[in-house]
């Protein structure tokens, strides 16, 4: 069947919100059609191809940062903060896993979320849920939680002031090697220490590096990083006017211009829905959450639909199962997959699956179910001989207290302490750099293991 920018309108869709005024929302998209892109086809096409390398086993996929963002937590010390952990999770991977980290945020774009309930009450007053600042606001009154499409457009400015920043950030010094000293945060302690000794054996291999003439000015790897942004792809009419088609390079594809990479959620991913249908059109890579009622043959189905000529790296799946799940869910779907021959990117997000809510009525997670699915995770890949491509996770570089457990122990009753999301809770600076750790742990287990096996003959 032919697809267009905007093919999905036929199609039936979950999530999305009854805006009152129609001439509104249609005047909102014509704004945003004439908008300059985001990101650029070239940039897609790059991450593309990494991401290829990650599906045949050849990297690693970082990807996370917040829940939602919102208009109220946006500065530049916020963004740096949490690209510079952002840089130490990299780094530990890197060291540890001896192999290229792909980067990609969960930012500049990522401001819709899905609820599972449509009604928020509190009070015994019954109003709208909050759907993140790109549809209404947080305060619990009329107001706030009525739609407005107008706030798809300052999602735009947002995201575009975000992305200067970052390629600020990427490009202009901050993520030099060089710098690796400097990428801590005062907060973190757990963790630091063992951070300071890989950041000083970092510097020696510069040294030994630059003594034999490779420094930032022969390879810009040193002094330079790629960093990408994504977002859950929930308001098809904010991706449909930003969709745009290459006329620089010569594939000519479609392009969603507001991300390099876009996923459908797991309450979204409907073979015959609208979700399904704007992203098998698109020529950027995208992911696919997969939540634990997703059966294999379903999956199969929507490989087919979303990667048709099996390109390496068009695909990521992000399996989000909880930690008792995973060892049971995740199999059969990694062998149905490798069974039917599909080239995909297998991601971890080990934050979905584990949300609870702690006695204050604080939504947590605690850091060690956290864990316990990447680990599961690894476990399940190793026994159906596939790849454990990478995780998604929510974070922040701020000290919140919003996931429970972790070296410096946020406790339950702690919650309230610093509890700043505007959805799910996200780990802290040093339970981030944790998770990291075990990451490089888990690699190196792998490489460790596979190097043992090649010994043997
Ligand atoms: C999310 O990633 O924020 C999210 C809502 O995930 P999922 O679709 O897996 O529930
Ligand atoms: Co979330």
């Amino acid at each position: 069947m032919s697809w267009t920018p905007s093919s999905w309108r036929d199609f039936p869709i979950l999530q999305v919100p009854e805006y009152k005024d129609a001439a509104q929302v249609k005047n909102v998209e014509e704004i945003l059609a004439k908008k300059p892109p985001l990101v650029f086809a070239g940039e897609v096409q790059n991450l593309r191809s990494q991401l290829g390398g990650v599906a045949n086993g050849e990297g690693f996929l970082l990807q996370g940062g917040d829940c939602a963002e919102s208009f109220a937590e946006f500065s530049a010390d916020m963004i740096r903060d949490s690209f510079k952990v952002f840089l130490q999770m990299a780094v530990v991977l890197t060291f540890g896993a001896s192999m290229p980290v792909v980067k990609i945020g969960r930012v500049a774009g990522q401001f819709a979320k899905p609820r599972s309930s449509p009604l928020e009450v509190l009070d015994g007053v019954e109003l709208p849920s909050y759907r993140g600042d790109m549809i209404n606001g947080i305060g619990f009154n009329p107001n706030e939680r009525e739609p407005d499409p107008e706030r798809l457009l300052r999602v735009y400015e947002q995201s575009a002031s975000t992305l200067n920043l970052l390629r600020a950030f990427a490009q202009g010094g901050l993520a030099d090697l060089h710098a690796v000293h400097d990428w801590t945060t005062e907060f973190v302690s757990a963790g630091a220490q063992r951070y300071s000794e890989l950041a000083s054996r970092i510097d020696e291999c510069l040294a030994f590096m630059n003594a034999c003439g490779v420094n930032p000015s022969t390879s810009r790897a040193l002094a330079e990083t790629d960093f990408f942004t994504s977002h859950e792809a929930l308001l098809l009419n904010y991706e449909e006017p930003l969709t745009r088609q290459d006329t620089i390079t010569d594939e000519k594809g479609w392009y969603a211009t507001s991300a390099h990479m876009i996923w459908i959620g797991d309450r979204t991913r409907q073979l015959e829905g609208a979700h399904v249908e704007y992203m098998r059109g698109i020529s950027n890579p995208i992911g696919l959450k997969c939540g634990p009622s997703l059966e294999p043959n379903d999956l199969l189905r929507l490989i087919d639909q979303l990667n048709p000529e099996n390109s390496p790296g068009r695909l990521t799946l992000i399996a989000r199962m909880g930690a008792n799940d995973v060892r049971a869910k995740l199999p059969p779907l990694l062998k149905a997959v490798k069974a039917h021959g599909a080239s995909v990117v297998w991601c971890c997000d080990p934050m979905h699956g584990n949300t609870i809510k702690a006695s204050s009525g604080y939504k947590t997670r605690r850091v060690e179910d956290v864990f316990k699915e990447v680990e599961g995770f690894f476990d399940a890949h190793d026994s159906e001989g596939t790849y454990p491509g990478g995780v998604h996770f929510e974070m922040t570089g701020q000290n919140v207290t919003e996931c429970v457990g972790g070296v410096v122990e946020v406790t339950e009753e702690g919650l309230g302490d610093r509890y700043h999301t505007h959805c799910d809770p996200r780990l802290n600076a040093g339970q981030s750099l944790e998770l990291a750790f075990l990451l490089a742990d888990l690699m190196k287990r792998r490489r460790d293991a596979s190097a043992k096996l090649k010994r043997a003959g």
